[in-house]
């Protein structure tokens, strides 16, 4: 008899070794797939964008995964809401474009009209009997943080209060309420999504893969020198609020509450910013005097990543579009004052993780390849794999459960 999908999830968890990396089936499994996408991207926060993006009323942009597409939009109020771009009448998508700006949300199909909260205004030629009020867009949970919108598909979402708590010093100090997005790109990968999120979170194949990115960062040498490196770097700079080391990721989150970590590691030789040479491509970020050689490392949620540089900012996430295709979208942030043109050149600003994340691309697809093979085995993880080796003990502990 075969398998239920739940046993045959436990099985695959059972059996799967610490230390070693993921059975294929993880990689290809539809059931597998269908219980990641039930136990985490509809379960936890994530990071849909910026403030930034939608400064007017009626502006809105799109944030979409798998089959989900969510409109996040700003409404009459001022404020920021976020509802299903999916139509209460026979269930058309409302907005089609990725951003825009509507005084309403109309759906192209029957022209059924939502106001910015989402409720519906018009639909024509109903039933007497048809209640308008019961037919508003399903409503999607809204985060700020730091100025960032994050989204929460379900009903009772993870407890952000000890994220806020512990972040506000980091999200000020950089000024990341007040940043403005100077570019996006989304790198489309065809490969299952853990592949993509498991090569963010280690860097053993920096110093082979990245040959531009290892001339900038300390992370790519050994643990040892890395290590070494890092303390000198954190004891010159004792007290500098820069510093401080936040672990609550994973398995390290209090239960009920979002995960997040926070640190920062040093640049190599006189390098200040990531870009060519290490050399300043943007005006310094938020209340920053100066440069101190460094890069803060911050996650927000299990798939949210940030890298912050003295002058510039980016984000990074990974989002499923089916089993074996993901997207990873990047983005660059720079000081809400500075002039595209005159105070940062985009092609310098976007250099160093344009280069990188085109590599990483063939580095993953290539990856997916090998585990698609009938000879694929799990292999050992090394010592530079330890973050991914927390996100895989977590993520067994979500999809067995
Ligand atoms: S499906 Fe939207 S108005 Fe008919
Ligand atoms: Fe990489």
């Amino acid at each position: 008899m075969a398998l239920s999908q739940s046993d045959k999830i436990k099985q695959l968890v059972v059996t799967q070794q610490t230390g070693y990396s993921l059975a294929q089936a993880f990689y290809k499994d539809s059931d597998v797939y269908q219980a990641e996408i039930k136990k985490i991207f509809l379960k936890h926060w994530l990071y849909a964008g910026h403030v930034s993006q939608i400064p007017n009323i009626g502006d809105y942009f799109t944030f979409e995964f798998d089959t989900e597409s969510v409109i996040v939009v700003r409404t009459d109020a001022g404020e920021v809401k976020a509802h299903m771009n999916v139509c209460r009448h026979r269930g058309s998508r409302i907005c089609l474009e990725q951003s825009g700006s509507q005084k309403s949300l109309t759906c192209p199909y029957h022209a059924w009209s939502y106001n910015l909260d989402g409720e519906l205004i018009s639909a024509r030629n109903m039933p007497d009997d048809f209640l308008r009020s019961e037919s508003g867009l399903h409503k999607v949970n809204v985060a700020l943080l730091g100025g960032f919108i994050f989204i929460c598909l379900s009903e009772d979402p993870p407890s952000l209060a000890a994220l806020r708590q512990d972040l506000k010093q980091t999200f000020d100090l950089f000024g990341m309420h007040s940043m403005q997005l100077a570019e996006q790109k989304s790198y489309l990968i065809p490969a299952n999504w853990k592949l993509a999120v498991e090569n963010y979170q280690e860097c053993y194949h920096c110093a082979p893969s990245h040959q531009e990115f290892a001339q900038i960062h300390a992370m790519a040498k050994s643990p040892k020198v890395f290590q070494k490196a890092k303390e000198h770097f954190s004891q010159t700079n004792q007290g500098n609020p820069k510093f401080i080391e936040l672990n609550r990721y994973f398995d390290l989150a209090e239960a009920g509450q979002e995960g997040y970590q926070y640190d920062r590691n040093p640049l190599l030789r006189n390098a200040l910013s990531g870009s060519l040479g290490g050399n300043p491509v943007a005006p310094l970020l938020g209340s920053l005097q100066s440069y101190d050689g460094g890069a803060s490392e911050l996650m927000i949620g299990p798939l949210s990543y940030f890298l912050i540089y003295d002058d510039h900012m980016l984000s990074y996430r990974f989002l499923p579009v089916s089993v074996n295709e993901c997207i990873c979208d990047v983005s660059w942030f720079v000081n809400e004052s500075a002039v595209k043109g005159e105070d940062y050149q985009l092609d310098q600003l976007t250099w160093l993780w344009d280069v990188t994340t085109q590599a990483d691309k063939t580095i993953i697809m290539n990856n997916q390849k090998g585990v698609d093979s009938r000879f694929y085995q799990p292999g050992r993880l090394s010592d530079m794999e330890s973050f991914q080796q927390s996100f895989l003990n977590w993520y067994l502990q979500i999809v067995i459960n």
